[in-house]
């Protein structure tokens, strides 16, 4: 062979693998850098830290997920470390949606695709700074509106569910962490399905947590029992389930049977639906959002299209956005998603 068909083949070789490689490392194998904002979060460690992983492994990429334990200021130096790794992706869970800005800024000065999921950033225009970051969620307000139409629809088939034959809903309600697009949409809309049906409601109480957690579900729902309206509450609307099951621990202390509804449809939440301790739920679908964050990290180290071979579709009203749909999870349902 000839000098220059050798130093061809050579050439080719070489460039063939580098081809598919695109943006990897040259090892030839893709690392997503991830976060989870806390491993204390039921959804987030149950569904969404288990199908990132085991997603991840069957595409054949490594994914490194970190536990940013509730503090921004930990996930922004987790983010550091990242890009001094050299990772070729990022898929991040914010901790304080509003500080989405400080995240996309690092991701762009590294030059690192990035790919947000589960805290949609709230600040206004702030996915328009960076072209190469993309958010997989859920249409926040969707789940409020389901979980208040399921309500509305009980309430109605159940007369005695008003307690005091007032024909209106005294509710009090777990929201979750304030300034969070899903706790604030599902607050809203669950509620506003009463209204939309001419019901009136009237709020007994309210309290938010950061955390989502079981425990405070517990917590206020024992103090509320106690509590001087204790004895006029009707219906306990819980923005997650986390929090439903610490509020139904608490309802079945007392053997209170005052109907209760979540959202996320946990595998223990139909458990309780089987056992008829809540009422409803409302899936969140963390598996698909799982896979639809990997896919886009992977499409995007590679230097493709987020969606590029992949069902996943990006919103056309310019949030950058893949929202994968809810569902009303009922007692009649429930067995189907098992
Ligand atoms: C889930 C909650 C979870 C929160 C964390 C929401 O979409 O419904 O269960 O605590 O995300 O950000
Ligand atoms: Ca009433």
């Amino acid at each position: 062979m000839s000098k220059r068909i050798v130093l061809l083949l050579l050439v080719a070789l070489i460039a063939l693998p580098m081809a598919f490689a695109g943006g990897q490392e040259e090892d030839g194998e893709i690392v997503i850098g991830a976060n989870i904002y806390t491993f204390a979060d039921n959804f987030m460690n149950g569904v969404m830290k288990p199908e990132l992983e085991s997603y991840a492994a069957e595409r054949g990429v490594t994914i490194e997920i970190v536990d940013s334990e509730g503090q921004q200021a930990k996930l922004n130096d987790q983010i550091d470390v990242f890009i001094t790794k050299g990772v070729d992706v990022l898929a991040i869970n914010l901790v304080d949606p509003a500080s989405a800005r400080s995240v996309i800024e690092k991701a762009q000065s590294a030059g690192i695709p990035l790919v947000l999921f589960n805290k949609e950033a709230t600040e206004a225009g702030v996915m328009d700074l960076y072209d190469q970051v993309w958010y997989v969620g859920t249409d926040s307000a969707e789940s409020g509106i389901i979980q208040g139409e399921m309500m509305v629809s009980d309430w109605q088939a159940n007369p005695d569910w008003d307690r005091n034959g007032d024909g209106a809903v005294q509710y009090v309600l777990l929201k979750g962490e304030p300034g969070h697009p899903d706790a604030e949409a599902r607050t809203e809309y669950s509620v506003k399905a009463f209204d939309d049906a001419g019901i009136p409601t009237e709020e007994l109480a309210l309290e938010a947590d950061p955390n989502w957690s079981t425990q405070h579900g517990a917590d206020k729902m024992a103090a509320w029992l106690t509590s001087s309206f204790g004895d006029d509450i009707e219906l306990v609307i819980a923005n997650n389930d986390g929090m439903a099951f610490g509020a139904i621990t608490s309802l079945k202390g007392a053997d209170s049977d005052i109907p209760i509804y979540g959202v996320d449809a946990l595998d223990q939440a139909l458990t309780h639906i089987a056992d008829g301790e809540m009422n409803g739920t409302v899936l969140n679908d963390g598996v698909n959002q799982a896979r639809a964050t990997v896919d886009l990290a992977v499409n995007a180290a590679m230097g493709m299209a987020p969606t590029e071979g992949t069902d996943w579709v990006l919103q056309s009203d310019g949030s950058k956005a893949v929202r994968v749909p809810y569902v009303a999870v009922t007692p009649e349902n429930y067995q189907d998603f098992r």
